[in-house]
Formats: structure tokens, sequence, C-alpha cells
């Protein structure tokens, strides 16, 4: 087959777009080098794949501008995508928060995709790699490890670099580079964050620890409440994770470990009514009680309620509603669920994904500079904006 559209990506956003423009009749391939087609879809939502919130709003997202995506996300909704697994008979729920699941598993949603690809005639060809891309008169000729092609359209949907193991790379913004296309740096996004040695040393006994929910902060102001855990490393859980994509290096973040009390408030009422009681007793009545050991140890502030002065019970409630800790980096590609940033999107039109200097050439997906919280909101971009460029492909 003569291609019209070669798709370099076949994982969320390059399967839709295919769809797309298969189905408009354009003859459409898709190339991968990875052994099979959309594995980060296969190990989504721990199995289960989550794959639209219901929520799904701009402001769900972090971009260098936040109105590129509006476009997208009013042509092809959160309900489209629904609308689309229901046609396929897939069951589903809502966990939390807007969140659906496949009730069985994500396979249900790559087998979704795979069957709209036959029915749009969509090739996809995999464990191929792209040695070699240039501009032609009429489009794009490609050299790849298995043969060279031409195609009128050329649309890269190869993610970020989230995760190598899975296939993921940074050939997007080599070829943003090729073509001298502005990329916003790139960095690991819904990710795991990290406490040097001598943090370590104090928080490690706490490995395993949950909180739910916790309130975090980051230093521009953005904050978030879910669920906490103290890993080996440092912090993670939906709260850090969702923090982590506005984290920069060296900054703190600040967090409340219990958001629905005022604590202090609570500490010199129980001083009052519960003068004998210890000190790490009272909180674990509302905390876990590893955490409350090390709170008293770290503080070294224990004792009767009633021994314990204003400026003591402070530190303790400043602790537990105003804990600031500078983490010294994350957990890194290594584990991070997204990129955060990529091709900037001053350089596509939004209409279309075509990238404004290079006519016939797109960009869809997690390679471009619009990131989503976690939720299922990255798969909504995946789908929203490989619908879009599969109408113009
Ligand atoms: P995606 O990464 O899916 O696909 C890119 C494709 O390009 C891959 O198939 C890759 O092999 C291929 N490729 C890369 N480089 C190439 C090259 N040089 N040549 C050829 N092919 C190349 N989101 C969400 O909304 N709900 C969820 O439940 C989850 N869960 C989740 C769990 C985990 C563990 C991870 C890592 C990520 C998630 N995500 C998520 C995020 C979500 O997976 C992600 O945002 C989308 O998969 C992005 O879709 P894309 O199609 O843009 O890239």
């Amino acid at each position: 087959m003569q291609p019209d559209v070669i798709i370099i990506g076949a994982g969320a956003a390059g399967l839709m777009c295919a769809i797309e423009a298969g189905k408009r009749g354009r003859r459409v391939l898709v190339l991968d080098h990875a052994l099979k087609a959309a594995e980060k879809i296969r190990i989504s939502g721990g199995g289960r794949c989550n794959f639209t919130n219901v929520n799904n709003a701009p402001d769900k997202f972090l971009s260098q501008n936040g109105h590129f995506c509006v476009s997208a996300f009013k042509r092809y909704t959160q309900n489209d995508f629904i609308a689309l697994v229901k046609s396929h008979g897939i069951k589903f729920h809502e966990k939390t928060l807007g969140q659906l699941f496949c009730d069985n598993s994500a396979q249900d949603i790559i087998k979704m995709l795979y069957d709209e690809c036959t029915k749009a005639k969509v090739q996809i060809q995999l464990e191929t790699t792209v040695l070699k891309i240039t501009k032609t008169d009429t489009g794009f000729s490609l050299k790849t490890n298995r043969s060279d092609l031409r195609c009128e359209h050329l649309v890269i949907a190869c993610g970020g670099p989230s995760i190598p193991k899975m296939g993921a790379s940074s050939y997007g913004y080599e070829v943003a580079n090729q073509f001298e296309i502005n990329v916003v740096p790139p960095r690991a996004g819904l990710v795991p964050l990290v406490f040097d040695p001598i943090i370590l040393e104090h928080t490690k006994e706490l490995t395993g620890v949950t909180i739910d929910p916790v309130e975090v902060t980051s230093v521009s102001g953005k904050s978030f409440r879910e669920g906490m855990v103290f890993t080996h490393k440092g912090i993670s859980g939906p709260v850090i994770l969702q923090i982590s994509s506005y984290w920069k290096p060296g900054e703190p973040v600040t967090i409340n470990l219990l958001p629905d009390l005022s604590v202090l408030q609570w500490l010199k009422e129980h001083r009052q009514h519960q003068a004998k009681t210890l000190l790490h007793n009272i909180l674990q009545t509302v905390l876990p009680k590893r955490l409350c050991e090390w709170i008293v140890s770290d503080l070294k502030i224990d004792g009767r309620m009633a021994d314990l002065s204003d400026r003591q019970l402070k530190e303790v409630a400043d602790r537990i509603s105003d804990w600031t800790v500078k983490p010294s980096g994350s957990e890194g590609y290594r584990t991070a669920e997204v990129t955060v940033g990529g091709i900037d999107t001053d350089e596509l039109l939004s209409k279309t994904f075509e990238a404004k200097k290079v006519p016939g050439l797109y960009f869809i997906g997690e390679v471009v500079d619009v990131t989503g919280h976690l939720g299922g909101y990255n798969f909504q971009w995946a789908w929203s904006s490989g619908w879009c460029a599969g109408q113009f492909v």
C-alpha cells in the first residue's frame, strides 16, 4: 500500500487519529518500534484503563498555553469517547472523582481500537524504527529499518519519554528539532517524589504508612487533596503524583496531614479534658500509629498533655497541618506516568494540530505540551487531539 498518511506511534493518540483518517477514506499506515501496540493502555489504571473523566475540562491540564486544548475538547468530548466505548459493549464504572475504568480489563479498549482500525482499513506495522525523515515537494519520505516509505501527511504520535521500558522515547522532540520546532523543556510528571538521605533517615520507618486525605500545596499555590503514602525513597500516592507535575527542583511542598481539623485548637481542648493522656496517644486517635511516633520523636515533644506548653502544641500542630518539606527530586521518567512539556503549542494550529512551519507535519497526544492531571485526563487528551488531527490529515 502507498499510504496517504503515516502515523509514528501506535498508542492512544496515534490509533485514534488513524481510525478517523481511515474513516475519511485516507490510506493510513501506523508505525511503531515496539513489539506490541498500545502498551501504555494495557498497563494503565492498574490494568483497567482509566480511559476518561466525566469532569474533563481545560483547567485539569498544564500547558504554557492553557487555551490551546479548549478547541479539541469542544470538538471531541469525554461523552464522545464514552459513546464509542458503549457502542462496543464495554462495561465500565466510575471509581472516584469522575474517573471511568473498564470493569474487565484495559484490553477491552485496545481491542476496540484495533476493531475500529480494521473497519477503517488502517495498517499497523510494528517493530519498525524510523531512521530518517526527509521533507519532499509532495510530503515526506521515511527511511525505516524495514523499507523506504513516502506519504503526504506525517503524524508524530510517539508520546513522551516516561517509562522507557514500555517503548517510550524522546523521538518526537528529535523530529521537532530537525524541523526547528520549539520544544518546551520536558520533565517527569505524575511521579513519586524522593527525599535526600538526611530526611529519609527520619522518615524511612514510615514506609508503607498511608493517610487519606491529605492536602498538598506547591510553591505556585496549586493544591490537591487525595491520599498519600510514604515510600522507602520519599512520598507517593495520588496527591503526590498530582503535585509533582507542578513541583520544580529546589522547591518545597507543604503538606496538611489533617486537612479537616483545626489541629492546634483540637490539641488545646484535649489538654483541658484529657490532661493525663500522653500526646502520642491523643494523636493516634486521628493519625496512623507509626506517624504519631515519628512526629513526637522527631520533634522531641511528648508526655502528658497537661505538661505541654502552648509553644510545644503549636510545634506539633504545625508539623501536622503545615509540614513543609523539600524533596530532593522525583523518581524521574523510570516511573513517571506522563511527561510535562513537549512540542510548544504556539508551533501548532489548534484546529488541525499541523505544524505552522511545516505543512503536512502533525503532532498529537502526550508529545505536545499539554499534560493532564491524574484521573483519565491524559487519555482524553490523546483521544481528542487524535480525533481532531484525524479530520484533516
Ligand atoms: P503513548 O505513549 O501511549 O504511545 C506512543 C507510542 O509511540 C508507543 O506505542 C511507543 O512504542 C511509540 N513510539 C515511541 N517512540 C517511537 C519511535 N521512535 N518510533 C516508533 N514508535 C515509537 N492516563 C490516563 O488518562 N489514565 C490512566 O489510567 C493512565 N494510567 C497510566 C499508567 C501508567 C503506568 C503510565 C505510564 C501512564 C498512564 N497514563 C494514564 C498516561 C497515558 O498512558 C498517556 O498519557 C497516553 O498513553 C499518551 O498517549 P500517546 O498516544 O500520546 O502516547
